[in-house]
């Protein structure tokens, strides 16, 4: 599949190249379609410490996983990372479609909603695109928007993920995030989408 090429002296993306097998792309395609499963399974949690909390981890760790914090969150600079069980120490690093976009942006130009989501301007949403599965992690300085490599779509962090541009026809899936300590932490479980 043909991938379009950003311009590289304005985009950002995390050091994980991975980007949407053929069977990926199936599943996800799948999933979308029967909606009967969503593509990050959340523990239904809290905002606070609490046993069973959900912490974030960089997805490219392999061992030695360590909690992000607000601070390892640099603005406009995009991690992918990965739920992280805090009670059993393990990374839910099982499925890609896991995978989870952080990123720390300017609190002034967040909508409420989406503020309402941050911690300390630090931003999260599902990573996987949801045109046909991509990796969505390239942060486009320019015109302040993360954009997927395959086809282009166009997401605006500021407000919900919503679609700018491209053939994705919905928004990333928003991940609100407190703070479990002095890590980010998973919220709240997802509200389920239309049709689940
Ligand atoms: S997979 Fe097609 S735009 Fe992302």
């Amino acid at each position: 599949m043909k991938q379009r090429i950003f311009d590289k002296t304005e985009v950002t993306s995390p050091p994980d190249s991975a980007c949407a097998t053929n069977a990926d792309r199936r599943r996800v395609i799948s999933i979308m379609a029967t909606g009967l499963v969503s593509p990050i399974a959340l523990t239904p949690g809290s905002a606070q410490a609490k046993p069973g909390a959900e912490l974030l981890v960089d997805a490219g760790a392999e061992a030695d996983f360590k909690p992000l914090r607000p601070a390892d969150i640099q603005m406009a600079k995009p991690i992918l990372a990965f739920p992280f069980d805090a009670a059993t120490e393990k990374p839910k690093n099982e499925s890609r479609l896991n995978k989870i976009v952080v990123i720390r942006l300017p609190e002034e130009k967040m909508t409420p909603e989406t503020r309402a989501r941050s911690v300390s301007g630090v931003v999260a949403y599902s990573s996987i695109c949801t045109h046909q599965g991509c990796d969505v992690k390239t942060w486009m300085s320019k015109e302040n928007v993360l954009a997927c490599y395959c086809h282009a779509s166009k997401f605006d962090l500021f407000d919900g993920a919503k679609v700018v541009a491209g053939p994705a026809s919905s928004a990333l899936r928003a991940i609100p995030l407190a703070l479990d300590g002095e890590f980010l932490s998973i919220a709240a479980p997802l509200p389920p989408k239309a049709g689940e």
